[in-house]
């Protein structure tokens, strides 16, 4: 369906006889502000446009998060928190002692703010949500209104780290380490680990003493022989991080007993994690 083109004018609307009316998608998905917008008719693929209504669809309806009691509403091309297993990690980990005095923490790539809007219902006073990615900022800035969270929560647009220093600071970053195949994968294929990495050797410089860091990672790529977990160990060690503990949860979503999924036997042996990290 890849190869299937199909003609729009400038508007987004098709001329097709019977076609569907898909301008507000559209808009929402290319945003009136970014550069792809088109300004002339255009030809995309049948996939791509099924990709458009269906995030369209998404953030018209939202996910229901029941850590939240809510929902969040991603937007077209920002990580949608559908696997519910690590927002539960988030929820439940007891947090460090040293946030009852400094309730501050940052959430590092924070995609639609559904972690940075867990934490602020936890009761931390203040928090940071970073992201590279302005259609993100849009996105997390948009659910914490609608939450009522905005007034807790900095959204700052930066590489990885905020200035300053933190009592916790979570990342969940991409879990597959490999090369996106369009832009749209950016959340999802971590090039080398480079986000992976970076948080972790950023780490220490960003954490208050006694402050902890918490890692989210499937090792889904360790099942795929995509990373070792030596090598994870290796990094957190090299990085002057210590573990001081791990909480597992296995994942519930409808592909892990998919048989038919070439990726079958991998996720059905994935764990998602917490890691607990503090400096050295
Ligand atoms: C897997 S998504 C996680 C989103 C969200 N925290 C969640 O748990 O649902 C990773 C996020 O990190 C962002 N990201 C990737 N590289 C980054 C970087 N160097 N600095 C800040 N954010 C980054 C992506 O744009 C994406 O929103």
């Amino acid at each position: 369906m890849g190869l299937l083109l199909i003609p729009f004018n400038a508007d987004h609307s098709i001329p097709l006889r019977r076609a569907p009316d898909v301008r507000q998608a559209c808009t929402e998905a290319y945003g009136p502000e970014t550069e792809d917008t088109p300004t002339e008719p255009y030809i995309a693929s049948l996939r791509g446009l099924q990709g458009i209504i269906g995030a369209y669809e998404w953030r018209k309806n939202g996910v229901e998060i029941p850590a939240l009691g809510a929902r969040i509403h991603p937007h077209y091309g920002v990580f949608a928190p559908i696997r519910g297993e690590y927002i539960g990690l988030v929820n439940d980990a007891p947090l460090p002692e040293l946030t009852a005095t400094q309730s501050v923490a940052f959430d590092i790539g924070t995609g639609t703010g559904v972690l940075a809007a867990v934490l602020a219902r936890r009761s931390i006073k203040r928090i940071v949500a970073t992201d590279q990615d302005p259609r993100a900022l849009a996105c997390v800035r948009e659910n914490l209104t609608r939450l009522g969270l905005a007034a807790q929560v900095d959204v700052v647009q930066t590489d990885l780290f905020p200035e300053g220093r933190a009592a916790l600071v979570v990342c969940n970053p991409p879990w597959l380490p490999a090369r996106p195949s369009s832009p749209l994968e950016h959340a999802v294929f971590d090039p080398e680990s480079r986000m992976l990495r970076g948080f972790l050797n950023g780490l220490t410089a960003h954490l208050e003493i006694g402050g902890e860091g918490w890692l989210i990672l499937s090792d889904l790529a360790e099942h795929l022989g995509l990373r070792t977990r030596a090598e994870l160990l290796s990094v957190i060690d090299a990085a002057g991080l210590k573990i001081l503990g791990k909480i597992d949860v296995k994942p519930h979503h409808p592909r892990v007993s998919d048989t038919s999924d070439p990726l079958h036997a991998a996720r059905a042996a994935e764990l998602t994690s917490l890691w607990r990290l503090t400096a050295k």
